[in-house]
């Protein structure tokens, strides 16, 4: 089992870089089958959608134009604090456009809420989201990202793009947090 230590932390291998993969080449299939002939503009969510927000793209079979905004909730811990902050806003114009978030992961989904309600207020057609990873035990509300990579458990996870106090982006695969 591939362990790394991160700070204090002891973190152990729980998606497989190939793994990763092979789920970014279904869900493209997937957003393609449900927008077929769209061509969705991508609003990735930075800090951590950046290294998913890249192999998507790729994987995808249509060229997508791509945004980016920043938001923050979790502010260096590991756990959302609630209250989500936009960090560097949006400057494409959405009105009367189908937009698809790019996340790396939902947690309590306030991220998610707050940036379909910013969308919808922007005039934006119709808003879906792909997340690599989803935590279902951790989520307040009805509407679940339309396009989720894995469903995992509430554990707390770095890697492909996800930091703990900024590190652990690296990491080519998901490593979650070893207990005890
Ligand atoms: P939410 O608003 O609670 O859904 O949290 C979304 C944001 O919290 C994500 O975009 C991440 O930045 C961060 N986050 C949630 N869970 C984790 C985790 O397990 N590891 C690292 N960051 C996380």
């Amino acid at each position: 089992m591939k362990e790394v230590t991160i700070r204090d932390k002891v973190f152990q291998e729980s998606i497989s870089p190939e793994r990763i993969s092979g789920r970014i080449r279904e869900l493209s299939r997937e957003i393609s089958e449900v927008w077929p002939g769209t061509k969705p503009l991508l609003l990735s969510v930075l800090n951590g959608a950046f290294i998913f927000t890249a192999d998507l793209i790729r994987s995808l079979d249509f060229d997508p134009e791509v945004a980016f905004v920043k938001v923050s909730s979790y502010g260096g811990g590991m756990s959302s604090t609630g209250e989500v902050k936009s960090l560097m806003g949006l400057n494409t114009d959405v009105k009367g456009r189908k937009v698809l978030i790019v996340e790396d992961i939902v947690d309590t989904g306030h991220t998610l809420d707050w940036l379909r309600r910013d969308l919808r207020e922007k005039g934006a057609e119709e808003v879906r989201m792909v997340t690599l990873l989803f935590k279902p035990e951790a989520f307040h509300y009805d509407h679940s990202p339309e396009f989720i990579g894995f469903r995992i458990p509430n554990d707390f996870v770095v890697g492909y793009g996800l930091d703990y106090d900024q590190l652990g982006r690296s990491l080519p695969g998901i490593y979650k947090l070893k207990q005890g």
